[in-house]
């Protein structure tokens, strides 16, 4: 089955609606231009082809409701800057209001809707919502990538009411990522850090099927260490993974997967690092002390598997890397993948944003805009956002 792309469908002169992943805004600031830049050469190419484009995208977690540090209007603020036209903001992603500026829009005009997940009805994809989003175009692109493992009614709905296809970044990571996923060079080695633990956790199942190693660092890694009966004391913690913890690393066992933890992590009493900061063993944690980044030792372990891999798949910061003090494991698995002969790819929008800010993007064979959903195809997984898209 093929990906239906963009120079299947006649889209000239057409009114797109565009899903974009710009889960790039935090407390009201742009953190990660990546994403938004590489939803550009789509925006151009519907441009090219006298489009009017309807830009829509969730942002965090907003559980339905409008929670204004969430909102999309610091990207509208930036797009101006890199599409160099204006961009049309409207505080709502469906309703009177929005049905007249997407109406009134002609040739070469560009709108950019507020958070979808304002809305309960994104996440349960429910019918009306997706109709009330196809209503506002005539046909739908999905520029998505990142949140093509996310059944909503942007992603699974709206296609199925419009002329659709693949956007040009969403064609290109997923055939990175699959063709990768076919004849990786062996040994592969994955490394998985971040903040996402029960929605990554299970996924590490299918990915144990895979890779010859898996490297654990980041918030993931607390879990496992608590599961063997460490005490992580305010790390963060998911303690519903914890069952998972214990089945993934019986499992590594079973699929002979070299699985490596932390032996020493950065600690300190406050997640910016201003109060007690300091390298400790995993088993010697002081009540009150939050695992931030993972210590030397650990990243010297990690580092040698990395120089011995063919394959390397990177996904989720090692600690906290938006504060320089927690960035140093990150920093050290980034030059370890890259002066190693591997081929090296980086998935997600905090990592991504990460290697892009360090200015070592150039550097990996790919890097993914997409976190949970690189994961996803690799470890094997049908992706709703995808399936959807495919020639039938
Ligand atoms: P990605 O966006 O790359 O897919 P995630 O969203 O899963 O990755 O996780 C990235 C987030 O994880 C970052 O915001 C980072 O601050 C956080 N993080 C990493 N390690 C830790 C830790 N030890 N404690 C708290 N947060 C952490
Ligand atoms: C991501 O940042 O990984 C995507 O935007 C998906 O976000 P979600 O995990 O909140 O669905
Ligand atoms: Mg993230």
């Amino acid at each position: 089955m093929k990906l239906l792309t963009l120079d299947k469908v006649d889209f000239t002169g057409k009114k797109v609606f565009l899903r974009v992943d710009y889960n790039v805004v935090d407390n009201g600031e742009v953190i990660d231009e990546f994403r938004v830049r590489s939803s550009l050469p789509t925006i151009e190419y519907l441009l090219e082809h006298d489009c009017s484009i309807i830009l829509a995208s969730h942002n965090g977690r907003p559980d339905g409701k409008i929670v204004e540090p969430m909102s999309l209007r610091p990207v509208a603020k930036l797009l101006p800057k890199l599409l160099n036209r204006d961009v049309i903001f409207v505080d709502n992603c469906i309703g009177n209001e929005v049905d007249s500026e997407a109406s009134y829009l002609r040739t070469g005009d560009v709108m950019l809707l507020e958070n979808l997940r304002f809305h309960k009805g994104e996440e349960s994809n429910n019918k009306k919502f997706a109709e009330s989003l196809a209503d506002l175009a005539e046909c739908y692109v999905d520029d998505a990538f990142a949140a093509v493992h996310r059944a909503h009614a942007s992603i699974v709905g709206v296609p199925k009411l419009l002329p659709h296809a693949a956007g040009l970044l969403l064609e290109r990571e997923y055939n990175t990522i699959s063709e990768l996923m076919k004849t990786p060079a062996k040994p592969y080695t994955a490394i998985i850090g971040g903040a996402k633990i029960s929605d990554k956790i299970e996924v590490l199942h299918e990915l144990l099927k895979h890779v010859n190693a898996l490297l654990i660092g980041g918030a993931m890694a607390n879990n496992f260490l608590t599961a063997l009966g460490n005490n992580m004391q305010s790390s963060l913690i998911e303690k519903k993974s914890l069952a998972d913890a214990k089945k993934i690393l019986s499992s590594a066992k079973r699929h002979n997967v070299r699985l490596l933890l932390p032996s020493d992590v950065i600690v300190a009493k406050d997640i910016e690092g201003k109060r007690g900061l300091r390298t400790t063993k995993v088993s010697e944690l002081k009540p009150g002390e939050i695992a931030l980044d993972l210590g030397p030792e650990t990243m010297d372990h990690f580092n040698e598997v990395v120089a011995k891999s063919k394959t390397v798949f990177w996904n989720g910061t090692l600690g906290r890397a938006e504060v320089p003090a927690f960035a140093k494991a990150s920093e050290s698995l980034a030059h370890a993948m890259i002066s190693s002969d591997a081929k090296t790819i980086v998935g997600g929008g905090d990592t991504a944003a990460y290697v892009d800010k360090a200015n070592l993007h150039s550097h990996f064979s790919f890097v993914s805009t997409g976190g949970g959903a690189s994961l996803e195809l690799l470890a094997g997984k049908k992706l709703p956002g995808i399936e959807i898209l495919m020639q039938k």
